[in-house]
């Protein structure tokens, strides 16, 4: 888990120094939380949308009016575009805390009602990510090898994770369980952070270069792939980190098992298919890095969608929704989540 609050302070793991350094930065205001999710020294889909409800909290309880606040909650909720928990929790804010009646409430019931909601959405995650595990892990079997992209666990959330957590719960039941984690270029959130997390579990894993998942899995190596979302759009595409479509397309091919694991609050039912996803595009830096030429042209998605077709089930906390449902359209029925208003593109 990568924020918490202390006495009165918000406080985020900067997850950009990890595994080297585990250092705690002191998120003071809306901007500063606003920079870190950019900077994604805060990231993971769920931890993005807790983060920002959190930052929003603290800043009512420096005092803030409601114009100040919604003006504060605006900020958050551009900082990054693609993960919709954060669009939809900053909208739970504002509408639990906007004044009844067109009356200001004053300050003191701003500040309660945004600590009351931002509490909820904190419990409410970790709540989220345990009934994903258990839903989860009777997908693993005993002495299987999965493999993971990106990081969607407890560093992702404020809970156990979503992907990691079906993981983690196969392995808390007394499955013997591997993991192959894809090193996740080009910002390493595999190779860095899920590398990290499985260390301290005790799961045993091995990283690999992203471009060598196909061949493990021609080698029967993988028996499953488990990975989380940032978007998932009415009809089940979804989108996670780029390099996600590609592992679903071979593990198609192979006949390997894809999975992708999410609380509700990544679904976006105002998006009928994973076609009107926006996906950020990063700087070129972060490709670039030392080794490139100064001026090479640099493409950046951070994130790439998944046709629901290509899944063999979407694992959510209020169920798990097979693909023959999902291509039926039925992933709507099981969620019944309001869509965030300002979402829709
Ligand atoms: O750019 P990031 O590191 O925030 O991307 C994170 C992912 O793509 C995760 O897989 C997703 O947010 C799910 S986290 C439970």
């Amino acid at each position: 888990m990568g924020l918490v609050c202390e006495k009165g302070r918000l406080w985020v793991l900067d997850q950009t120094l990890l595994p080297n350094k585990e250092e705690w930065l002191r998120a003071d205001s809306p901007p500063q939380m606003a920079s870190f999710i950019l900077d994604l020294k805060v990231r993971g889909a769920p931890l993005i949308g807790v983060a920002a409800a959190a930052a929003l909290a603290r800043c009512a309880e420096e005092g803030a009016s409601w114009e100040e606040f919604k003006g504060a909650a605006m900020l958050l909720r551009r900082a990054r575009p693609t993960a919709v928990n954060l669009m939809a929790a900053v909208d739970r804010m504002l509408a639990a805390c906007r004044p009844a009646g067109g009356k200001a409430g004053g300050k003191t019931a701003l500040a309660e009602r945004a600590c009351a909601e931002a509490e909820r959405v904190f419990d409410e995650d970790v709540a989220l990510c345990r009934r994903i595990a258990e839903r989860g892990a009777r997908f693993i079997q005993d002495g299987e090898s999965v493999l993971t992209h990106c990081n969607a666990g407890g560093l992702a959330t404020a809970g156990i994770g979503t992907a990691v957590g079906v993981i983690r719960a196969a392995h808390e039941s007394g499955k013997r369980v591997h993991v192959f984690v894809d090193e996740t270029r080009p910002l390493l959130q595999g190779a860095r952070l899920t590398a990290w997390e499985l260390e301290s579990l005790k799961i045993p894993y091995t990283i690999v270069c992203d471009n060598m998942a196909g061949s493990l899995m021609r080698r029967g190596k993988i028996r499953g792939i488990f990975v989380g979302a940032d978007r998932i759009a009415r009809n089940g595409d979804f989108a996670n980190k780029i390099g996600t479509y590609p592992l679903a397309v071979l593990a198609r091919h192979h006949g390997v098992p894809f999975y992708c694991a999410a609380p509700v609050t990544t679904v976006d039912l105002a998006i009928e298919t994973g076609e009107r996803i926006p996906i950020e595009e990063r700087s070129p830096e972060e490709v670039r890095r030392d080794w490139g030429p100064r001026r090479a042209r640099v493409y950046n998605p951070a994130f790439d969608v998944t046709p629901a077709e290509l899944l063999e089930a979407m694992i959510l906390d209020v169920g798990v929704v097979r693909r023959a449902d999902l291509l039926k359209g039925r992933l709507s029925s099981r969620v019944t989540l309001k869509p965030p208003a300002r979402a829709r593109r």
